[in-house]
């Protein structure tokens, strides 16, 4: 039963050695699927990009084998950034707690996490950047899709051929800057980050130190003030 006082408390969350169940296994191994289809799809479309870069499609197999499956791996990388819409989407709306984060952007940067405004289960960065792949993902399928089936569209709305190669060049570079950003965040700036998308665990210390607002529904009102 939930104490009496506690706004959240789900103890069932908490694991031995004080850590916290933060991803389950369903949402590891569809995050992993995102990612590793999403580096094939960077490393090939890239070598497509320029041919300074072609040797990438050289040193994957070629490049028939890259032209061939960058579109289907693209359709992986789709579905899989629509299993993450309907596991994260409710989690991710923008609150005002969001926006008290962004104003003070400048302490997270320096790593004053102690005068950060108490970030839920994501922060508003984090936020920002499930949308970015999600409508990056919408944009990059439409715009992929009349690339693949290109002879198929008719001589008067060739506009759409010329529209889909600005698009998916453009949102494709803006998607691989997050994701660098993405990587860095979460592989090197918040120590305790990438262990929780392998494992599915976080220190109690790492929840309440980045997402104090979630320790506090797990833990409860009452113990965070121990
Ligand atoms: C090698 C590639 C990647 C690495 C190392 C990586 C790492 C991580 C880590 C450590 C987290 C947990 C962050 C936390 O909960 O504090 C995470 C979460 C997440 N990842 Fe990735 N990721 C990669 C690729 C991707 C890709 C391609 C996508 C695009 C769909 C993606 C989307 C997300 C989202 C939406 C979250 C939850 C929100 C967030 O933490 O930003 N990741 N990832």
């Amino acid at each position: 039963m939930k104490p009496r006082g506690m706004i959240g408390y789900h103890p069932e969350q908490i694991i031995p050695h004080d850590h916290i169940l933060r991803y389950s296994f369903k949402e590891r191994m569809n995050h992993w699927i995102a990612a590793g289809s999403f580096i094939y799809l960077m490393l090939t479309g890239l070598a497509f990009w320029t041919p300074w870069l072609f040797w990438i499609a050289t040193m994957l197999g070629g490049a028939e084998l890259s032209r061939m499956l960058h579109p289907w791996i693209g359709l992986v990388f789709f579905v899989s950034v629509c299993y993450m819409f309907t596991l994260w989407a409710s989690q991710m709306n923008f609150e005002p707690v969001d926006k008290e984060w962004w104003n003070s952007l400048g302490h997270y940067i320096r790593n004053q996490d102690d005068q950060m405004p108490p970030a839920g289960r994501y922060n508003a960065g984090q936020k920002l950047l499930f949308w970015s792949f999600f409508i990056g993902g919408l944009l990059l399928l439409a715009s992929g899709l009349v690339l693949w089936f290109t002879e198929s569209i008719p001589w008067n709305l060739r506009w759409l051929r010329y529209l889909a190669v600005i698009v998916h060049a453009g949102t494709a570079l803006l998607t691989i800057g997050n994701f660098m950003i993405h990587v860095y965040m979460g592989v090197f700036a918040e120590r305790g980050a990438f262990g929780s998308v392998i494992r599915g665990d976080v220190s109690l210390a790492f929840a309440k130190r980045y997402h104090p607002g979630w320790y506090k529904e797990i833990v409860g009102e009452t113990e965070t003030q121990k």
